[in-house]
């Protein structure tokens, strides 16, 4: 079972900024960093996950102003270089956009990062999602779903290429006969494409891994094709085994036509686990959490759910209204307002609910019964392993190591030491061989 961990500052749980077992600034406090991906590394997990967006979120004032959430903390790279002087083994994987840079800026960037971590770099290629982004790089609009996939294709194959511009063995510095480096062994990319023109070579050598892992979440058709083709890990968000299974079988399935074999690609669910030794206590501490959640970000929550409809105007302990048809999820709308009217819920009570949740696969549970969970899904073709998302940092990273971990390792399904030195041999993933070569 190959083991991620996404740290979102102060952890996933909305409220989790309030909660008492976060580190309330911990967007910007590098000794918080430190302890949470130590703790990472002492539970033996794979690798660290930083997201990333390039610009502040948007969303009402009011709720965005009571959110801890992809509002402010470090820019990602350069917080893993900080985080590779203070851990040994685990992978450093940060999302790096392919809207908004330049392919030779990543390129060097996550070069640089493997050589300064000894080989645990991983880049999670996203394309982008919101207006916000586009408007700090001068746009009014975000590219096309379609222009954006095209571009971030082209971005991969020209980062790769880059990362080849130096054979591994290119660099002599031979003092008796003066020849720092084999002329013969530097590479030229000189890409042409529709999107970028990038002539090289990399003024970095290649990368301790040969290419830094390649990590992609993307969902839809254009996103799945680009992960069957590049990815080495993928992450998702299935809320069932059946849906996990199906996406499972759909992406290794589309992989063969790239010269992939299956077990190049690993899939790793996000899971947000709630754990504690009874049930009882877990559900809890789940409630516990829920409690904390601000009402005004809750509401603007469900109305960005439902497509962003403004909820402001009614009242909270109502009924849901009949809603304008938009451009949101159409089987998203359908099943919130049928579970609604079903159970009668209130403005309140919906928004509480897919606040707590959202995106996230909650589990809670005695570590038995989340092993138990892991263990049929991974045994089951629906993951290779799993994004943990901790819902409060650092407490729930620190049971999830200390009473999920060990018990994944009694049953066989977890290592007890790392295999290998660099992420990728962690991972089971093979190193690329130079496109020269
Ligand atoms: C675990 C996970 C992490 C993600 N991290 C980011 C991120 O850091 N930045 C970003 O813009 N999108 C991120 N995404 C969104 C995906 O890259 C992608 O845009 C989304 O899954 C929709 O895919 P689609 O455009 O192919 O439909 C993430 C998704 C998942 C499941």
């Amino acid at each position: 079972m190959r083991l991620g961990v996404f740290f979102n500052p102060t952890g996933h749980h909305v409220a989790s900024w309030r909660h008492s077992g976060a580190q309330i600034d911990a967007g910007i406090n590098l000794e918080h960093y430190v302890e949470i991906t130590q703790t990472a590394e002492r539970g033996k997990m794979d690798m660290i996950f930083f997201q990333d967006s390039v610009a502040v979120r948007r969303a009402n004032i009011e709720a965005l102003s009571r959110s801890a959430q992809y509002i402010a903390n470090f820019e990602p790279i350069t917080l893993l270089s900080a985080l590779a002087m203070a851990t040994d083994h685990i992978g450093l994987t940060a999302t790096a956009s392919t809207s908004y840079n330049e392919p030779y800026h990543v390129a060097r960037k996550f070069a640089s990062l493997d050589h300064i971590s000894g080989g645990r770099a991983g880049w999670n290629l996203v394309t982008s999602v919101q207006d916000a982004e586009a408007q700090n790089f001068g746009r009014e609009q975000h590219y096309s779903h379609e222009e954006r996939y095209a571009r971030a294709r082209e971005f991969a194959e020209v980062v790769k290429g880059l990362w080849d511009s130096w054979e591994d063995d290119a660099f002599l510095r031979d003092v008796e006969s003066g020849l720092y480096f084999d002329p013969d062994k530097l590479h030229t990319l000189d890409f042409k494409g529709e999107h970028f023109s990038v002539k090289g070579p990399l003024n970095v050598p290649r990368p301790p891994q040969g290419h830094p892992v390649i990590v992609q979440a993307g969902a839809s058709e254009a996103g799945m094709e680009l992960a069957a083709e590049y990815a080495e890990v993928a992450f998702c968000s299935p809320n069932s085994i059946e849906v996990a299974q199906t996406y499972y079988a759909n992406l290794k399935g589309r992989m063969e036509k790239f010269g992939r074999a299956p077990e190049d690609l690993k899939v790793l669910p996000g899971l947000s686990p709630v754990v504690a030794p009874t049930m009882s206590e877990a559900e809890e501490k789940l409630q516990e959490m829920q409690e904390m959640i601000d009402p005004v970000v809750a509401q603007a929550i469900l109305g960005t759910v439902l497509g962003y409809v403004d909820l402001s105007n009614y009242d909270m302990d109502g009924p849901l209204p009949d809603l304008p048809e938009t451009n949101a999820s159409k089987s998203t709308v359908d099943e919130l307002t049928t579970m609604a009217r079903e159970e009668k819920l209130t403005i309140r009570e919906l928004a509480m609910r897919v606040a707590g949740a959202r995106g996230k696969f909650v589990l809670t549970g005695t570590p038995s019964h989340i092993a138990d969970f892991m263990e049929d899904w991974l045994t089951n073709d629906g993951a290779d392993g799993f994004n943990i998302l901790p819902p409060v940092l650092p407490a729930s990273l620190n049971e999830f190591v200390d009473l999920v971990i060990p018990e994944l390792q009694r049953r066989g399904l977890f290592r007890t030491e790392y295999e290998g030195t660099t992420l990728r041999e962690n991972l089971g993933l093979k190193r690329p061989i130079s496109r020269y070569q």
